[in-house]
C-alpha cells in the first residue's frame, strides 16, 4: 500500500483530555465537556467553537456499554456546536485513532478548515463480567469467542507465542507494567497514576491498619510475582499487565495548516498517517506480530519521510503489556524478538534512549476505548510542545508518534506528528 501525500497540510492546534477512571454517577457528555474544554484552553491564542465545522467523535460502543446507541449529535449538543456535520467513527479499541484520521481527511480534502475530533467511552456502569462481553464484542464473534476468548485471554495467547519463540519470561511483561506505572504516576490524569512501590507501601500500610499480617516483598518484582497482590487474569497475563475498566473522554481540534499560526505558534504538522486492517487471530501464520501494525507504521513512515530511529517518543496501544513489546516491534523501534529485552533493560522508560507512553500507557492512565487513540495523541501534543510537566522529555521533542490498536489486532492506525522550530 503505498503512501499517498495529503491535498494540503494538517495541524493540530488543541488538545485536552477528561480525567480517566471509573466515575459513577457521571456521563459521557459530561466527560466529554470536560476534554472540549480544556481542548479550548489549550489553544494558545484562543479558538471560538462557533468557527468548527465539523465533529468526528470515536466511540466504541456506547450501545452495549450504555444503552445509547446514537452519540454524535448528543455530543455537538454538549459542547455547543450544533448544527455541524457530527459522526460516530466505530472500529474497535482503535476507534478514536480512526476518527482521528477522518478528521484529517476532512480538513485535507477541502471540506472543512477547523474539525473537532473527540474520543468517549464509558465502561464502569456495567460490572467487569458484563464489561468483558461487551468488549469481546470486538474480536470474531464466529470463531474467537466460540473458542472461549475473551480481550485477555486473546492477548495471553499472543504471549504465550511470544514467549515460546523469542523466550521472553511473564517477568519481561511485568517489568512493561513497572514501568507505565512509574510514568503514570506523573500524569494526574491517570487512573492508576501510582508506582508499584507505592501501591506496595498502601497495602502494607492498609495490612497493618486492618491487623493484618503485613506482606514482606522484597522489591516490586516480589509483589508482581506474588499471586495474591497480582493474581493471574489469562496466563501469563496477571492484573498489573491488563489494562483496566474506564470512562473517559479526549479532544483535539485540528486546521488547515495555511490557517494553524492563527491559533497558536506551536502547531503540531500531522505528517504521516497509516492505516491497516487484517484478519483475526484463527487465520494468522504470526501471533509474535501484529502485521496491520506493521503496514500502517510503513505508510506512515513514507508519507512522513522519517524513520523509526527519528521517533522521540511513541504512545504505543498497551492495552496487556504484551501488546506493548510488539507494538516496539511492529513500529521498527526493535527487531522481532527484542522488543522484551529493551523494555528489560530500561530502553522504553522516560530516561531510556526510546521513551514509549510517558502518559503511563492504556495500562496506567487508563483505557475507555473509544478515548484512548485520541488521549494518546493528547500526550504527544503535550510533548512535543514541551507542556508534559513533571514527565516532559528532555531535549529537543520534535517527532512523536501515535498508534492505536483495534479488535484482536486487526486494524492499527499509526500517526506522526512534528513539531517545526
Ligand atoms: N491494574 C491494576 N489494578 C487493577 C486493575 C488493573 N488493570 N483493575 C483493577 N485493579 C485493582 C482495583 O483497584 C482493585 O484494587 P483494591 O482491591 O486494592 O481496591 C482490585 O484490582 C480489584 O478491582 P476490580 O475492579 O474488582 O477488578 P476486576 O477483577 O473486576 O477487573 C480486570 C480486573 C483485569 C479483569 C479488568 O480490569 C479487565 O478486564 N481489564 C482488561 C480490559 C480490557 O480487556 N480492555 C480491552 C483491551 S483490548
Amino acid at each position: 500500500m503505498a503512501a499517498k501525500k495529503l491535498s494540503r497540510g494538517v495541524c493540530l492546534v488543541g488538545a485536552g483530555m477528561s480525567p480517566f477512571g471509573a466515575f459513577p454517577g457521571m456521563t459521557t457528555r459530561g466527560l466529554f465537556v470536560q476534554a472540549f474544554k480544556e481542548m479550548l484552553a489549550s489553544v494558545d491564542k484562543g479558538a471560538d467553537p462557533k468557527d468548527i465545522e465539523s465533529l468526528v467523535i470515536g466511540n466504541y460502543s456506547s450501545t452495549l456499554f450504555e444503552g445509547q446507541g446514537f452519540t454524535a449529535p448528543f455530543m455537538a449538543s454538549a459542547v455547543g456546536v450544533l448544527p455541524i456535520p457530527a459522526v460516530r467513527v466505530e472500529n474497535a479499541c482503535a476507534s478514536s485513532g480512526t476518527a482521528f484520521r477522518v478528521g484529517v481527511q476532512t480538513v485535507a480534502s477541502g471540506l472543512a478548515d477547523i474539525v473537532l475530533v473527540g474520543g468517549i467511552e464509558k465502561e464502569s456502569d456495567l460490572p467487569t463480567e458484563r464489561v468483558t462481553d461487551t468488549l469481546a464484542t470486538a474480536s470474531d464473534t464466529l470463531y474467537e469467542i466460540p473458542s472461549g476468548f475473551t480481550f485477555p485471554g486473546l492477548y495471553a495467547a499472543l504471549a504465550t507465542a511470544y514467549m515460546d519463540r523469542f523466550g521472553a519470561t511473564p517477568e519481561s511483561f511485568m517489568k512493561v507494567g513497572l514501568k507505565n506505572h512509574e510514568n503514570g504516576a506523573l500524569n494526574p490524569k491517570a487512573q492508576f497514576g501510582i508506582r508499584i512501590a507505592d501501591m506496595m507501601a498502601k497495602k502494607k500500610a492498609s495490612a497493618e491498619k486492618r491487623g493484618k499480617p503485613i506482606p514482606d516483598w522484597a522489591d516490586e518484582m516480589a509483589f508482581l510475582q506474588d499471586e495474591r497482590a497480582n493474581p493471574t487474569i489469562a496466563w501469563p497475563m496477571r492484573l498489573f499487565d491488563c489494562s483496566p475498566v474506564s470512562d473517559g473522554a479526549a479532544a483535539l481540534l485540528l486546521v488547515s495548516e495555511d490557517i494553524a499560526h492563527n491559533f497558536t505558534d506551536k502547531p503540531l504538522h500531522v505528517i504521516g498517517y497509516g492505516l491497516a486492517s487484517g484478519v483475526a487471530t484463527h487465520d494468522r501464520e504470526d501471533l509474535t506480530t501484529i502485521e496491520p501494525a506493521r503496514l500502517a507504521a510503513q505508510q506512515a513512515y513514507e508519507q512522513a519521510g522519517v524513520g523509526p530511529g527519528d521517533i522521540k517518543l511513541a504512545e504505543v496501544h498497551d492495552c496487556f503489556t504484551i501488546a506493548e513489546v510488539i507494538a516496539t516491534e511492529d513500529l521498527g523501534f526493535f527487531k522481532p524478538g527484542e522488543g522484551y529485552r529493551a523494555a528489560e533493560e530500561g530502553q522504553t522508560a522516560r530516561s531510556g534512549p526510546r521513551p514509549i507512553n510517558t502518559s503511563g500507557g492504556l495500562k496506567s492512565k487508563g483505557h475507555p476505548v473509544g478515548a484512548s487513540g485520541a488521549g494518546q495523541i493528547v500526550e504527544v501534543f503535550k510533548q512535543l510542545r514541551g507542556e508534559a510537566d513533571d514527565r516532559q522529555l528532555p531535549g529537543t521533542i520534535d517527532l512523536g508518534l501515535a498508534h492505536n490498536v483495534g479488535g484482536s489486532g486487526q486494524v492499527c492506525v499509526v500517526h506522526i506528528f512534528e513539531r517545526r522550530q
